[in-house]
């Protein structure tokens, strides 16, 4: 390839809004996690997650995710498997400790309503709260239309970097139909359709969220290349005719065992040689970073029944479902990576 053909046109970058954003889990995770005891647990020895867990009283899946974070921000490090606390935290976060930062730390934490969701979700693994504090009760399928509504507006929002992003990778233009599964307000499906000109679309979602998606097909101007069908991926037949299917921030939304059955759905509908797309963003494998998906993490284990994955992990459940070549490219589209399967 020519130096020309493998660089890369602008992309708008919007890491900045997210790290302000997932800014707020800094403070809480040293709180909550120096309240669980884990700073003291991990200073005199090194232990596994489940160990540490165990001795902690709390959820283990929901441990590996705070200690993710407090990794990436050097607090706690990871060798052969073990976690210690570093120097850092021995010194500043340590009860016994001279300098020990945490009253102090516990007393100016503003966001108390967090704090709590944190400490009860890594307790017991659970996303707290009642369906009525939810944004959204996507387990019942279906939404009032002005939820639907907000829910589209945000999703724009929050997808327009990694969708143009995402849009320009050149593996989309080998296919003749992209099914965009979970599409919110369908910016993904839109911005790889107009990346695309020879590239049929179809956006789906719940009935409420796909009438959203409709009027930003309209507003975009791509009403002869995206269509929109309202299905629900769970319970309902899959549109047939795509040879790819694309999830952006839906798996992150679910436990592993959903996954495998969304995974083994798609690669039921898809024709032999077709291709799943997981957009994400991905932890790193061995599950020590870096902060933004961890604390995108947090963000899923105390609003949703999932997290964010690694491609370690993704490989399993795509592995699962018989999808082969699992493979991940960052889009260069803020933090978000393209994780693609083919199958066989
Ligand atoms: C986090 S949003 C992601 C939206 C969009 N893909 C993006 O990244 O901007 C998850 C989407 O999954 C959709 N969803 C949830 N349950 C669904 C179901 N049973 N069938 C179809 N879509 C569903 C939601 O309505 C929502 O639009």
């Amino acid at each position: 390839m020519s130096a020309q053909s493998t660089a890369l046109p602008p992309t708008i970058d919007d890491t900045r809004i997210w790290d302000a954003w997932l800014s707020m889990f800094r403070l809480p995770i040293l709180n909550v996690n120096a309240e669980a005891g884990t700073f003291r647990a991990l200073s005199g020895r090194a232990l596994t997650t489940e160990e540490l867990a165990a001795e902690l009283a709390v959820d283990a899946r929901a441990l590996a995710m705070h200690l993710a974070a407090l990794c990436a921000d050097g607090y706690v490090e990871k060798r052969l498997g073990k976690w210690r606390a570093t120097a850092l935290a021995r010194t500043w976060l340590h009860p016994e400790g001279q300098g020990n930062w945490t009253g102090f730390l516990s007393s100016i934490d503003a966001n108390q309503h967090l704090r709590s969701r944190l400490a009860e979700s890594l307790k017991t693994g659970k996303r707290p709260g009642t369906v009525e504090e939810r944004p959204a009760n996507w387990e019942a399928g279906t939404m009032t239309e002005e939820t639907a509504r907000r829910i589209a507006a945000f999703m724009q929002a929050h997808s327009q970097a990694p969708a143009l992003g995402a849009a320009r990778l050149p593996v989309f233009g080998t296919l003749t139909h992209l099914m965009d599964v979970g599409c919110g307000s369908g910016v993904y499906g839109i911005e790889i359709a107009r990346a695309n000109p020879g590239l049929k679309v179809t956006l789906m979602d719940l009935k409420e969220v796909a009438r959203e998606a409709a009027g930003y097909v309209e507003a975009a101007g791509v009403g002869a290349q995206v269509g929109t069908a309202g299905v629900n991926m769970f319970t309902e037949d899959w549109p047939e005719g795509p040879d790819g299917h694309f999830f952006s921030n839906v798996f992150h939304d679910w436990s592993d065992e959903t996954n495998i059955d969304l995974a083994k759905r798609s690669f039921a509908a898809l024709p032999s040689g077709g291709r799943i797309f997981l957009n994400e963003i991905l932890m790193d494998d061995d599950y020590t970073g870096p902060f933004h998906a961890a604390a995108f993490s947090l963000l899923m284990l105390t609003g949703t029944l999932g997290k964010q994955y690694s491609l370690a992990e993704f490989k399993e459940i795509l592995g699962a479902a018989g999808f082969v070549d699992v493979q991940a490219e960052r889009s260069g589209g803020g933090y978000y990576s393209v994780v693609s399967a083919r199958k066989p």
